[in-house]
């Protein structure tokens, strides 16, 4: 189970940012094949931007959107407002989901990176999803962002930040193609597909830059920073050197792609 000290974003800033999200996202759902009429899961629904496109697509059809955070599902409770019951927001653990054979299939986006053990992740959806119920999901993969990683990691290892970092661990699993196919098969999934694409993102400026890592990449490393004193250093330093880097304010993206279906 997430730690529930380490579940909440800030979904106003997330909703306004999340213009690259949204982008990657809605080509996860223009691979869709819909009838008009399924029951789908958006599991990590954040704000609900991403929900919203896929409940345009299900005339006939009901979205289950889960999320661990309280604030997202508030904002996403309003983003939504206009579907009325064609969509139900369910706070909850994607570890454990309570559902069982109930989905025609399930939508992700941008939420798996966060879930550190896939293989119990894989039979959670596993479980929720009918026979010949399908999967099509992207999370952060194979080397997401590694050298904004290895800067924060630097700093995080240098005075004055280090006494605050002791033990701390990422709080992402970025699995490449191979591996997370192979959790797929084992937790049962067939027909599947894996692939790894670049997503080089460039912020428009330094302000930008700030809010965006802050808030959405490295939210709980700055959690573990005791003052805003502090909190603005660490970004201060970042900043800076995402300032110097070709084009400057860039951010490197890796995107992993997953497909799967449950047997009929
Ligand atoms: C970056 S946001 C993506 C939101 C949306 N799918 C999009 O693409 O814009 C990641 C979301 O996953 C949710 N999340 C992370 N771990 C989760 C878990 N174990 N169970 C349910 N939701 C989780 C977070 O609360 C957050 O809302």
């Amino acid at each position: 189970m997430t730690d529930s000290r380490h579940r909440e974003w800030n979904s106003a800033v997330y909703h306004r940012l999340s213009a690259p999200q949204v982008s990657w996202g809605k080509k996860v759902l223009s691979r869709l094949r819909l009838r008009g009429d399924e029951l789908v899961l958006d599991a990590g629904c954040g704000t609900g931007r991403l929900t919203a496109d896929l409940l345009e697509s299900l005339p006939r059809g009901r979205v289950i959107a889960v999320d661990l955070s309280e604030n997202m599902l508030r904002s996403a409770s309003e983003h939504l407002s206009k579907y009325g019951c064609q969509v139900r927001l369910v706070a909850c653990d994607l570890l454990h989901l309570p559902f069982e054979r109930a989905f025609d299939g399930i939508v992700s986006t941008a939420a798996f990176h966060w879930v550190l053990d896939h293989d119990r992740l894989f039979a959670s959806l596993r479980y929720a999803l009918v026979p010949g119920g399908w999967l099509e999901a992207q999370c952060g993969g194979g080397p997401n962002l590694k050298r904004l990683r290895e800067r924060a990691d630097a700093l995080a290892a240098t005075p004055p930040f280090h006494q605050f970092f002791a033990g701390f661990q990422e709080p992402w699993l970025y699995q490449n193609a191979a591996d997370a196919a192979e959790s797929l098969r084992r937790e049962g999934f067939v027909a599947v597909e894996t692939s790894i694409e670049p997503a080089m993102t460039i912020l428009d400026n330094a302000e930008q830059y700030n809010e965006f890592v802050r808030n959405i990449i490295l939210r709980r490393h700055l959690e573990n920073l005791p003052s805003e004193e502090l909190r603005a250093q660490f970004m201060t330093a970042l900043n800076e050197q995402a300032g110097s880097d070709d084009p400057p304010f860039s951010l490197d993206y890796w995107r992993l792609n997953l497909r799967g279906r449950v047997p009929e």
